[in-house]
C-alpha cells in the first residue's frame, strides 16, 4: 500500500515537473521585437480593439514599447483605464509614455469608448477618430466573442456574427478614407483556425433558424478571413495592406461563456498553463504583421507564428466573399 501511494506520488510530481519543464522551456515562440529598434514605431498611430485583455492587452504593450501611439478601442472604459493604467507602469515605469528621457522612447496609450455590437457605438467611434487623428498606420481587428449562448446585438444580429465581423467591418470602412490618407499602412485582422468548422450559410446569418455557438464562432472567423481577402483586392494600388492570422491557442479571457464543471477546473488550469501559449506568446503574429519590415507591401495572407500558412478553399472562395461584401454592406447600413 505504501509503495503504491510513493508511486502515485512521484507520478504525479514527475506530471507537474514534465508539464512545468514544457511551459519554460518548450515554448517556440520568440519575442519577435527584440532586436528590433525600439523606435520601429515612432511616429506612427495604431488602433486596437478591444485592446484592454488577452492578445489585444499584449499586443498594445509591445508596440508601445516601440513607440507607438496606441489607441485602445473597448467598450468598458473604466475596464479599459485600468489596463492603460497597467500598461503604463509595466511599459515605462520609471515615467509615463512621453515623459522625456525617462520613458525609455516608450509612446502614447490613448483609450476611446468603442462597442463593436452597437452600430451607432462605432459610428460615434470613427467620427471621433476622424475629427481627432490625423493619422492612421495600423488598425488591429482584435476584439472578440468566443462561444456565447445565444444573444442579439443592439441592431440585432447574431453577437458572434455581429461583433466578430460585422462591428469590425463597418469600422474598418469606415476609416479606411484615414488609412488611406496616412499610407503606406496597414490592417491585421485577428481569425482563428477555428475557421475550418464554419460556413457561411446566406441563408440564416443572423442563426434564427436554429443557433449553435460553435458554428457561429467559426462562420464569424471565416468571415474575418473573407473579409481580408476581399478587402486586400479592393485595396491593390492603395499602398494599404491587410493580412489575417490566428494566434494559436492561447491562455486569454476568451472562454469566459465556457463551463467548466468545478472538478475539473484545477486540471484545466493546469493543461492550459503548460500547454497554451501566453498571451505575448500569442501576440506576436500580431506585432509581426503590424510593424515588421519584413511584410511591407505583403496583402491578402493568412499567418501563424508570423509564417504565411494555407488556407481551406473555403477561405479563398472569390464569389463567396463577394456576396458576404455585399450583404454585409447592407446589413450595417453603407449600402441601403
Ligand atoms: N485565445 C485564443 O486561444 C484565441 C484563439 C484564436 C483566436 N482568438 C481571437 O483573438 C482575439 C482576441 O481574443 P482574446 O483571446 O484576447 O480574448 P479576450 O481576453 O476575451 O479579449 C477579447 C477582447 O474583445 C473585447 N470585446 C468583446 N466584445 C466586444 C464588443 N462588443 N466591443 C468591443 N470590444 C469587445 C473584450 O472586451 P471586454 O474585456 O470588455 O469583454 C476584450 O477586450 C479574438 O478575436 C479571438 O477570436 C483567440
Amino acid at each position: 500500500m505504501a509503495v503504491a501511494t510513493a508511486a502515485a506520488i512521484l507520478a504525479a510530481l514527475g506530471g507537474v515537473l514534465w508539464l512545468a519543464a514544457r511551459r519554460f522551456m518548450g515554448s517556440n515562440v520568440q519575442r519577435l521585437h527584440q532586436g528590433w529598434d525600439s523606435g520601429l514605431m515612432r511616429g506612427k498611430t495604431v488602433l486596437i480593439t478591444g485592446a484592454n485583455s488577452g492578445l489585444g492587452r499584449a499586443t498594445a504593450a509591445e508596440l508601445l514599447r516601440l513607440g507607438a501611439r496606441v489607441i485602445m478601442g473597448c467598450r468598458d472604459r473604466e475596464r479599459a483605464e485600468e489596463a492603460a493604467g497597467q500598461l503604463r507602469r509595466e511599459v515605462c515605469p520609471a515615467g509615463g509614455p512621453d515623459s522625456g528621457p525617462n520613458s525609455g522612447g516608450a509612446g502614447e496609450l490613448v483609450v476611446k469608448e468603442l462597442d463593436l455590437a452597437s452600430l451607432s457605438s462605432v459610428r460615434s467611434f470613427c467620427q471621433e477618430m476622424l475629427q481627432e487623428e490625423p493619422r492612421l498606420d495600423v488598425l488591429i481587428n482584435n476584439a472578440g466573442v468566443f462561444q456565447c449562448p445565444y444573444m442579439k446585438t443592439e441592431d440585432g444580429f447574431e453577437m458572434q456574427f455581429g461583433v466578430n465581423h460585422l462591428g469590425h467591418f463597418l469600422l474598418t470602412n469606415l476609416l479606411l478614407g484615414l488609412l488611406k490618407s496616412s499610407a503606406p499602412s496597414r490592417i491585421v485582422v485577428v481569425s482563428s483556425k477555428l475557421y475550418k468548422y464554419g460556413d457561411i450559410n446566406f441563408e440564416d446569418l443572423n442563426s434564427e433558424q436554429s443557433y449553435n455557438k460553435s458554428f457561429c464562432y467559426s462562420r464569424s472567423k471565416l468571415a474575418n478571413i473573407l473579409f481580408t481577402r476581399e478587402l486586400a483586392r479592393r485595396l491593390e494600388g492603395t499602398n494599404v495592406t491587410v493580412n489575417v492570422l490566428h494566434p494559436g491557442i492561447v491562455r486569454t479571457n476568451l472562454g469566459r461563456h465556457v463551463h467548466i464543471p468545478l472538478l475539473v477546473r484545477p486540471l484545466f488550469n493546469l493543461v492550459s498553463w503548460a500547454f497554451f501559449k501566453t498571451p505575448e506568446e500569442g501576440a506576436q503574429t500580431s506585432i509581426y504583421l503590424a510593424s515588421s519590415p519584413e511584410v511591407e507591401g505583403v496583402s491578402g495572407r493568412y499567418f501563424g507564428d508570423c509564417k504565411e500558412e494555407e488556407l481551406l478553399p473555403k477561405a479563398m472562395d472569390e464569389s463567396v466573399a463577394r456576396k458576404l461584401w455585399d450583404i454585409s454592406e447592407v446589413m450595417v447600413g453603407i449600402l441601403k
